[in-house]
């Protein structure tokens, strides 16, 4: 058995995987949402202490399998530094204690190894992988090599969805508010534009269409509410970049219009998301695609990915909807490759901000 720690933002969560059959044994995952909630996004500090609170009691949770461990597994790439470290330092410590090799886990790595929680992996596979710090389009070999084919030059999907809540007023993370909140709207009320349209760039960027959804705030703070298909300016207008004009609880914008404008919100980030993947998958052979990270819980980009990968005859995964978020469950199961693979690491190093082309998954 292997017991993989998982700390890189804002949830410690500890689980122990069989290495011979994938079987999970034990889980427990303590999400801090509640407590970054009432700032509208992650606090590193209060993350820090949240995790150096928690996880000694959840890895005790665990202690009547210690005598069946043969390794401990850890995030230590990429994440929050102040919240990679409690999980490393605690990981070290019970290695020691118990006398086991340390395996180190890369965080994007464990969301890839989602798609395949109790099963081999196969190869090879395209991805997409969407969370709160990351937005990339993957390629990975045969052999396990990735590519990293794009990603996004500004703010990540997931996080254009907890800045657009934010904008609205609702609460964290803001993936969940706005897709529920948008089934009650009209996704075709405000025209908001397509980054990158019509360009070839295999690259992402939602901080354009973060600030139509800015300026449609703006316009309903100041109570000139938008006919229809009004005119919102171009991604490139000059745009105040000063959020404390949006009040974090906007409740001066009727119900009816914070949903038009989620819903039209939503649409748009999603068909950017599916415009790029259009270009890649033109270029690309897949015989199989996955779809990784938090934000791919969403349930409009699901179903717009389905189509598309039908349309081009390729299978397509989907990680099961409890473990898209952060969990310590995908950690272990990338520890188990390598520990079946005997890479084990002697001197253990946290790498906040690591890359992910070049390296082998298998
Ligand atoms: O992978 P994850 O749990 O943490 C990171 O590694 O970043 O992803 C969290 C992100 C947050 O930005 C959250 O708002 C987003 O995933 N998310 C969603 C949905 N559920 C979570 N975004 C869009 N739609 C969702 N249903
Ligand atoms: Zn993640």
């Amino acid at each position: 058995m292997i017991l993989a720690i998982e700390s890189s933002c804002d949830d410690s969560s500890v689980a122990i995987m069989k290495a011979s059959d994938f079987s999970l044994v034990h889980y427990e995952k303590i999400s801090q949402e509640k407590e970054h909630a009432k700032y509208g996004g992650v606090v590193p500090e209060l993350a820090a202490r949240l995790h150096t609170a928690a996880l000694p009691a959840v890895i005790l949770r665990a202690k009547e399998h210690f005598k069946s461990l043969k390794a401990i597994a850890v995030t230590n790439e990429p994440g929050l530094s102040v919240s990679l470290l409690p999980g490393i330092v605690a990981a070290k410590a019970l290695a020691t204690a118990l006398n086991l090799p340390l395996i180190s886990v890369n965080h994007l790595v464990g969301h890839i190894y989602s798609l395949f929680l109790s099963e081999q992996i196969k190869l090879p596979l395209g991805v997409l992988l969407v969370s709160g710090g990351h937005t990339m389009i993957l390629d990975i070999s045969e052999s396990g090599v990735i590519s990293v084919l794009g990603a996004t030059s500004d703010d990540s999907f997931g996080e254009s969805f907890d800045k657009s809540a934010k904008m609205l007023g609702l609460g964290y993370p803001g993936g969940p508010q706005i897709q529920n909140l948008a089934l009650k709207g009209d996704d075709r009320a405000y025209d908001f534009s397509l980054p990158l349209k019509g360009t070839k760039r295999l690259e992402y960027s939602f901080s354009g269409l973060k600030n139509q959804v800015r300026l449609a705030c703006l316009e309903l703070e100041n109570s000139r509410i938008p006919s229809k298909n009004s005119r919102i300016p171009s991604e490139n207008s000059r745009i105040p970049s000063d959020n404390s004009r949006i009040p974090s609880k906007n409740s001066r914008i009727p119900s009816q219009q914070k949903a038009n404008i989620a819903a039209s919100f939503e649409r748009v980030a999603c068909l950017h998301i599916i415009d790029r993947l259009k270009l890649a998958f033109s270029s690309q052979k897949w015989a199989r695609f996955g779809v990784v990270g938090g934000a791919s819980a969403n349930l409009r980009l699901r179903g717009m990915l389905e189509s598309l990968c039908a349309s081009y005859d390729c299978e397509l995964l989907f990680a099961p909807l409890e473990y898209c978020s952060d969990n310590a469950v995908m950690i272990a199961r990338a520890a188990v490759a390598k520990y079946h693979n005997k890479d084990f690491c002697q001197n253990l190093e946290m790498h906040p901000r690591s890359s992910l082309e070049n390296l082998k998954i298998i």
